[in-house]
């Protein structure tokens, strides 16, 4: 039989497991076909790796952003600019958003001292990589690659169908507005043309006017598509995937 006091030097070590139970029931399941990883705190909602040609490797990860301000500020390293600007957003969601990118960094071993900004606004890593970001609600995601790469995540929403004589021409020859993949279409469209415009980010690129995505099956999840903006034509692969009501794209330039 224990003893006050031995009770009370237990106590700590119960309260530990305590907390540490409850943060392992909170982790997320991976998508069927993933790589499952162990993390101790919440995981990742997915991580994929892609080699498309000998020597190149691409890293994707996206987070299911569940945690409080809080609890993400407590683990995520901050840059002095990243700080002023975090505490500058007016939403809750958008900073918290911010710092899961950051834990998105750091679960590929880099952290917000190695990342930095251009006047633009695109993110950069120190070294060869390049980096794209992306977040929406409750997701971000990252990419990590030795390509030049572009990510974006979006809500499908009706809406997309009112603006999109603003960012399609040329896929009206193979949408069909009264599919029921009408609207996941126009999201795998939209995003394949941010995740190229991540990439260029050139002023003056119009979605509509110099980026025409080819015709694509859903369930195939690629595409490619072309830029044609200041007499230069670039081709990118797309590849694209749908979470829950998102759909996540990423683009290579060729
Ligand atoms: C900059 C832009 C690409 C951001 O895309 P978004 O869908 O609004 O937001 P996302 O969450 O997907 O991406 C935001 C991230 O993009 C990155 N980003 C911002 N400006 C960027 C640029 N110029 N180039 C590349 N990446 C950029 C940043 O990392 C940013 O997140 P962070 O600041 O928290 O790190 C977008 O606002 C934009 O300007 N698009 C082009 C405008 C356009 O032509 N629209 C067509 C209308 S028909």
């Amino acid at each position: 039989m224990l003893n006050l006091f031995q009770f009370l030097e237990l106590f700590p070590v119960i309260r530990y497991i305590f907390f540490h139970a409850k943060k392992r029931k909170k982790r997320m399941p991976l998508l069927p076909g993933l790589k499952n990883q162990d993390h101790n705190t919440m995981p990742l909602y997915k991580t994929k790796h892609i080699s498309r040609s000998v020597g190149t490797s691409t890293q994707i990860l996206v987070w299911k952003v569940t945690e409080s301000y809080a609890e993400l500020l407590e683990e995520v390293v901050l840059n002095d600019s990243n700080r002023i600007r975090l505490d500058g957003m007016k939403s809750e969601m958008h900073q918290r958003a911010f710092l899961s990118v950051r834990k998105l960094l750091q679960e590929t071993g880099h952290t917000d001292l190695d990342l930095y900004y251009d006047e633009f606004g695109k993110p950069h890593l120190q070294g060869e990589k390049h980096i794209s970001i992306t977040h929406s609600h409750n997701f971000s995601a990252i990419i990590i690659s030795g390509e030049t790469v572009g990510i974006d995540i979006e809500l499908q929403r009706d809406k997309i169908t009112r603006i999109a004589d603003k960012f399609c021409d040329s896929e009206f020859q193979f949408l069909d507005m009264d599919s029921e993949e009408y609207i996941r279409k126009l999201t795998v469209i939209w995003g394949a043309k941010e995740a190229i415009f991540k990439i260029r980010n050139e002023k003056g690129i119009s979605f509509k006017d110099h980026i025409s995505v080819e015709e694509f099956r859903i369930n195939v999840k690629q595409t490619v598509a072309k830029l044609h903006f200041n007499n230069l034509v670039k081709d990118f692969n797309i590849h694209f995937e749908e979470i829950e009501d998102f759909t996540l794209v990423y683009a290579f330039e060729n």
